[in-house]
């Protein structure tokens, strides 16, 4: 079993990972947190593209279960040297690991690798594909906090178009029963997709996902100042005084502050921010449980 997309998840493995995190992240509190059911199993990071809370959050989760995580030094591989993406992943799947997490800016890499590679592969973001696990742990944030996902109303606003937490998460919370409304910029909603203006996307919303500009995916410069998007796209307090009362904000974070969010939001007492992040190691754990059950047959 992969990992690569909401789609390939099945209503009952997504409600596993979902229960499986709650209990983890309560677990993750505790000083006593031994639980070694990875126990001589091998996790092997692989980060084609820039990461701070997935390539951290995936090695403790690993750790924390008892397996043995390495992480390949992109900078410092043969990837610089001209070796391909498919000869990387077959190189690294003689080594016999368990799991290979793929992060890489080209949609569609980790599914290559998956074909290749010998073990489960998990998606930790391809690109402007998907970013599943950023998916589930902020529905297993929403579901903490308000007891459910269903009937919720959840704003995403940003950079739709670039967006591969967007995709996912649009995917996954309109499963969960969730009403998803995408809005942004003209020019960063995707091909086809009206611009709903962001006013109107937060009007009522129970949660406020706030998304940063892709800029590394960007072909030509935006042209707004960072000032500049934040008064007309980002999330300032009269904007999310439009929101239901008790509204939470969100972000995957990284955040620019003063751009697509008032940085005093994202440190406010709505700010659900740093428990994305804390919910990022739960899931994790949940997802490495369940792709490594039939290799420890349990
Ligand atoms: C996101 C990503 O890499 O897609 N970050 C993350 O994983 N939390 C969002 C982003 O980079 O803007």
């Amino acid at each position: 079993m992969h990992l690569l997309s909401i789609d390939s998840l099945s209503d009952d493995q997504i409600a596993t990972i979902l229960a499986e995190a709650q209990l983890w992240f309560d677990c993750n509190r505790q000083p006593s947190r031994n639980d070694r059911r990875l126990d001589g199993l091998t996790v092997v990071n692989a980060f084609f593209e820039n990461s701070t809370r997935t390539l951290v959050s995936f090695a403790i989760a690993a750790q924390r279960l008892g397996a043995q995580v390495v992480t390949l030094p992109v900078e410092a591989s043969s990837v610089k040297k001209g070796e391909t993406l498919e000869d990387t992943a077959r190189t690294l799947g003689a080594m016999q690991p368990d799991v290979m997490v793929i992060r890489h800016g080209s949609t569609g890499a980790p599914a290559e690798v998956a074909a290749v590679a010998g073990c489960p592969v998990i998606n930790a973001g391809d690109g402007t594909g998907e970013h599943p696990t950023q998916a589930l742990l902020d529905a297993a944030t929403l579901q903490r906090h308000f007891g459910r996902v269903a009937g919720l109303t959840v704003a995403i606003c940003g950079d739709i178009k670039h967006s591969r937490v967007a995709r996912s998460n649009a995917k996954l919370l309109r499963r969960l029963g969730a009403e998803v409304r995408l809005a942004g910029p003209p020019q960063l909603m995707p091909d086809g997709a009206s611009a709903l203006v962001v006013d109107e996307a937060i009007e009522g919303a129970d949660a406020v996902m706030m998304l940063r500009v892709q800029r590394e995916r960007l072909e030509d410069e935006l042209g707004d100042s960072p000032g500049e998007f934040l008064e007309l796209y980002g999330l300032t307090a009269e904007r999310l005084a439009r929101a239901a009362p008790g509204a939470v904000v969100m972000h995957p974070g990284p955040i620019n502050r003063g751009v697509e969010i008032d940085g005093a939001l994202a440190d406010g007492e709505r700010s659900l921010i740093l428990t994305q992040v804390e919910m990022g190691v739960a899931v994790r754990m949940a997802c490495l449980d369940l792709l490594t059950a039939s290799r420890r047959g349990a």
